[in-house]
């Protein structure tokens, strides 16, 4: 028999006072569920876009983090001061983790002549500069590691964003299989074996060399259109090898570079792959599939995935709207039991709060409203009511 307060003998006894709390304990009840929905409007001032976030051993101070941004603005993949200014003022505006453009891990997987790389060894000398910088602002520094396949060879969309032939300064893209984005450009090579291998072992090496730059977080970009989304979606590749069909032989490559990039990755720095969780077009990739893909990568050492869509075929229609991304972060987090970064359209701090504070994602990422505001966070804590460190060179400029 469960035990009983003696003074519970008195409440049961009396019907009015047996009401009385009867009804104060429903009321309590209802109260708390609408408060746990709520919880983003109570915690006002101690918002959970500020409360710190650990994976593995690397913690970040908040939840904002710098999504990936190509500058265009590197020759021969070398980082220069453009790249310290870019990243380092974001991190002396308050980001929690600051990413590195696409970073290509072999020169064919740039998207253009301009992108930033780490193929070789000579590019981790500055790239370490700047992630000392990062690190003394308090942010952690990371990097996303790419491959363009089909969509390389172009020139920056401020020069046109147009294809480039070997003329031009181009060079011969390669694919899944030999379907180019555009219909006019000239079709890219169907990677055989050999030119699998050297995916894999480019982006391992480039791991090797990000860590040996400082970074702390490697990303994978495996979205936008890019070479490994080119894998896993049906509409780019046409495959009838082992590397084609079937959702597991889509998925083969991203596994396989997932498990090489984590073999040399130490076990106690986060891992993370952005995706597209959606292609926007039927018969496409799809959110089951990214949902089942999300379920490998973690079963693989990834410790989060950055939840982005579309990129993957031209006439893809997005509705485009704030926010328009975050059910993807917020289902392959509860079905797929991993992180998830939202990223989309994230430009109110209340937005981002909601985001974290509603357990939709455990990260933010903007783009845009960095490259407008790199003081996002500062002024994101100031108006959630979060009081945070600044920059002491920057102290007399904080409204009290
Ligand atoms: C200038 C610019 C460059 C971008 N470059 C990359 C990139 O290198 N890698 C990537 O995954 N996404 C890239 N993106 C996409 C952003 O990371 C982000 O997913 C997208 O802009 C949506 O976020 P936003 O609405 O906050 O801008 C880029 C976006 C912009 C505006």
């Amino acid at each position: 028999m469960p035990f009983l307060e003696p003074w519970s003998f008195i409440i049961f006894s009396n019907p009015l006072i047996f009401f009385y709390y009867g009804s104060k304990r429903a009321a309590g009840l209802l109260f708390s569920k609408f408060a746990s929905e709520k919880n983003y409007i109570m915690r006002k001032n101690n918002p959970a876009l500020f409360t710190p976030l650990k994976i593995k051993s690397v913690e970040f101070r908040n939840r904002i983090a710098v999504s990936p941004m190509c500058m265009y603005s590197s020759e021969d993949g070398f980082a220069n001061n453009w790249h310290l200014v870019h990243l380092g003022s974001r991190a002396v505006g308050g980001a929690g983790l600051v990413i590195s453009e696409a970073t290509a891990v072999s020169p064919e997987g740039r998207i253009t002549p301009d992108d930033l790389g780490i193929w070789k060894d000579e590019h981790v000398e500055k790239l370490s500069e700047i992630v000392s910088f990062l690190e003394q602002q308090g942010s952690v520094p990371g990097i996303q590691l790419a491959h363009a396949g089909r969509k390389a060879s172009t020139s920056s969309s401020w020069k046109g964003g147009k294809f480039l032939s070997a003329n031009d300064g181009g060079w011969q893209t390669v694919a899944p299989s030999a379907i180019p984005f555009y219909d006019e450009n000239p079709a890219p090579t169907a990677l055989n074996q050999e030119g699998l291998e050297k995916v894999v072992s480019d982006f391992q090496n480039a791991a090797k060399r990000a860590l040996k730059a400082g970074f702390k977080v490697a990303e994978i970009h495996a979205a936008h259109g890019y070479l490994l989304h080119e894998f896993l979606s049906p509409l780019s590749n046409k495959r009838s090898d082992e590397y084609g069909g079937s959702f597991e032989n889509r998925s083969r490559l991203i596994l396989e570079v997932t498990k090489a990039v984590r073999e040399v990755w130490p076990q106690e720095f986060p891992l993370f792959v952005r995706i597209s969780a959606t292609d926007w077009v039927q018969d496409g990739w799809n959110e089951e599939e990214s949902v089942k893909l999300a379920k490998l990568l973690k079963e693989n050492g990834v410790d989060l995935i950055d939840c982005s869509s579309g990129g993957l075929v031209p006439h893809a229609t997005i509705p485009i709207k704030k926010g328009y991304q975050v059910g993807f972060a917020e289902k392959i987090k509860a079905e797929a039991d991993i992180l998830t970064g939202a990223v989309g359209l994230i430009i109110e701090p209340e937005e981002a709060e909601e985001i974290v504070a509603k357990n939709q994602a455990d990260l933010v990422l903007l783009a845009r409203e960095f490259l407008r505001n790199p003081y996002f966070p500062l002024e994101a804590a100031q108006k959630l009511g979060a009081d945070i460190k600044w920059p002491p060179q920057y102290e007399r400029a904080k409204r009290s």
